[in-house]
């Protein structure tokens, strides 16, 4: 597998092809980056910690009968996944106000967004990610009306886990953001769930458990990481 050249070299992950048609290998690595790659690092065990969370997260979706490209973990950085093509979109849950919805709209940072608030974005680094709506995504193409909302309804499904999840660790879920993709006639749940596509604030002491820490050079990033694995997963 390594001696493979990966088909696509994201700024996280790496995938390669597999021997079975049906099967995709994704290799997170250990780069971590920020607004839009321009603060980058190499952290040591960051892609084990954002594997290790994933997986165990797309396990929990899919016994509760959400459908994930998830397939197993080959090892502890290595997922295989379905291959899908991915929708340009990001859909992003919002349980409070933070990051871009405090710098662009009169939210103070941390209000409570009861019921959560849908952000779907426009998946496009060259373009920066502009938000986008359902209007413009059915003009480009990119999901049908119907489609977009099936999505949203599974990604207030996939809050509904993550916050019981996080909640049971003592985290409040901020903010997540989902990327999904088509296999066959279906949509799957894609990408990675993990510390650097979540907020995840303590709820006792607010201190980020994300990449928060790593964007706003608030402490130790992979202490952070490793707490939050470790906590959610028990291992
Ligand atoms: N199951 C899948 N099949 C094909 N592509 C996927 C799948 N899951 C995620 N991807 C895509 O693989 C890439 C993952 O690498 P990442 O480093 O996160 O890239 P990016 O810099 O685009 O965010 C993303 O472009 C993501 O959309
Ligand atoms: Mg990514």
């Amino acid at each position: 597998m390594t001696e493979q050249q990966p088909i696509y070299r994201g700024k996280a992950k790496s995938i390669f092809r597999s021997d079975n048609p049906d099967e995709l290998i994704v290799s997170f690595r250990d780069d971590i980056t920020a607004f839009d790659g321009a603060k980058k690092d190499e952290l040591t065990d960051k892609g084990v910690y954002n594997a290790t969370v994933s997986a165990y997260l797309f396990g929990r979706l899919e016994e509760k009968g959400i459908a994930t490209h998830f397939v197993r973990m080959e090892d502890e950085r290595t997922m295989i996944v379905r291959p899908l093509t991915m929708i340009p979109v990001e859909v992003i849950v919002r349980n409070a106000a933070a990051g871009s919805l405090v710098r662009n709209y009169p939210f103070e940072e941390g209000q409570r967004l009861d019921p959560p608030v849908i952000v779907l974005d426009y998946k496009d680094d060259a373009r920066h990610d502009p938000m986008i709506n359902e209007e413009i995504i059915v003009a480009l193409g990119l999901m049908t009306a119907e489609e977009i909302d099936a999505v949203k309804t599974i990604a207030l499904q996939v809050n509904d886990l993550l916050r019981a999840e996080f909640g049971r660790i003592g985290l409040d879920l901020v903010d997540f953001k989902l990327e999904f993709g088509r296999h066959g006639d279906r949509i799957l749940l894609g990408d990675e769930i993990s510390m650097d596509s979540m907020r995840l604030w303590d709820m006792e002491t607010h201190a980020s458990m994300d990449k928060d820490v790593y964007r706003f050079d608030k402490g130790d990033v992979m202490a952070t990481y490793a707490t939050v694995a470790e906590r959610l997963t028990g291992a």
